[in-house]
């Protein structure tokens, strides 16, 4: 496994990787690696070549929130990565990737406003900023995000047919530890009560889906429904609970069709989100994934050789 540090070497490397008629599958993280980010790289093992990056964004990150004690650990990450099979480590400093004169921002209009956009402005623009450079530096054939992210996956997805980059977006299933807590790198600032209130997040998604499946349709009556749930953490404030068209994120009121529930939560000084995405049909309720309906749809960046 090769750890790149410096853009320009990567942009290099991706260059041979092209001439050699390489598929190069990409996986973009933070760092402080889990098994949900290493679940990521089954879902590029037709590439010829997997690249992951690590990268604390701080463009992403708004005033006050956690970017100076974002856990870092380089070292084990890569040790993690290399058992995982990963060939290609990125890992650009802050002066590399933002240089003083950059005045340049990819802007995805109205998805970036709603839900997690909402209490953090700024947000969705420094993710699609940076997973823009990131493309255009690691030039994947096909780039994989994970459902835990559900609105990111979907505005990444926005900018890649918008700006027509020629990479196939996957969207990967949310890996959970088995009482149900979506894996997290910011479950690591946890403690044990607060950890106990975080499972209410997942508790209030199977609360939604259970009244789904009882037959109910009226997406109010299943908010209100969740908030009863997450109310039961005395720590825990939520920020926002929804049922929301899956490609659009609009509010829905008759639920009916692809659905996706999500929460978000403040659970003591943690921030955090969790989903499900449900197909809502007249006498059936099942869990469906956001890639369900995509998957083939977008055949992405193409090679001579293959
Ligand atoms: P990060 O939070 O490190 O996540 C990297 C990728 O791992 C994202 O696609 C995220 O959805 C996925 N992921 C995180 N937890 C997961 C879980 N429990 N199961 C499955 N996948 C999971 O998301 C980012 O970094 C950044 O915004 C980034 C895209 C790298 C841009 O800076």
């Amino acid at each position: 496994m090769h750890v790149v540090r410096e853009r320009l070497d990567m942009q290099v490397t991706a260059a041979r990787l092209h001439g050699a008629g390489h598929r190069i599958g990409f996986v973009p993280t933070m760092g402080a690696l889990h098994a949900g980010h290493l679940s990521l790289l089954e879902h590029v093992r037709d590439c010829d070549r997997t690249v992951v990056s690590i990268f604390v964004n701080p463009t992403q990150f708004g005033p006050g929130e956690d970017l100076e004690r974002y856990p870092r650990d380089l070292e084990g990450d890569c040790e993690r990565l290399q058992a995982a099979g990963c060939d290609i480590v990125f890992a650009p400093t802050p002066e590399d990737m933002y240089r003083d004169a950059a005045r340049t921002r990819v802007v995805v209009e109205e998805l970036k406003d709603v839900l997690c956009g909402a209490s953090r402005p700024g947000h969705f623009t420094g993710v699609a900023t940076v997973v823009a450079k990131l493309f255009h530096i690691v030039q994947p054939h096909v780039a994989v995000f994970g459902q835990k992210d559900a609105q990111q996956a979907l505005v990444l997805q926005r900018m890649v047919d918008d700006l027509d980059f020629g990479v196939e977006l996957r969207v990967a299933p949310i890996v959970r530890d088995p009482d149900g807590l979506a894996l997290s790198s910011r479950n690591a600032y946890l403690d044990a009560s607060e950890r106990a209130e975080a499972l209410l997040l997942h508790e209030s998604l199977r609360h939604a889906q259970a009244l789904l499946e009882g037959g109910e349709r009226d997406a109010e009556s299943v908010r209100t429904a969740m908030r009863t749930v997450l109310a039961r953490g005395p720590a825990l404030q939520i920020d926002y609970v929804d049922l929301v068209e899956t490609t659009t994120l609009r509010s829905l009121q008759h639920l009916e069709g692809r659905v996706l529930v999500a929460v978000a939560a403040v659970v003591g000084r943690t921030r955090l989100i969790d989903n499900v995405v449900l197909d809502v049909q007249a006498h059936a309720v099942r869990e469906t994934s956001l890639d369900a309906p995509r998957r083939g749809a977008n055949p992405g960046r193409t090679n001579a050789t293959t």
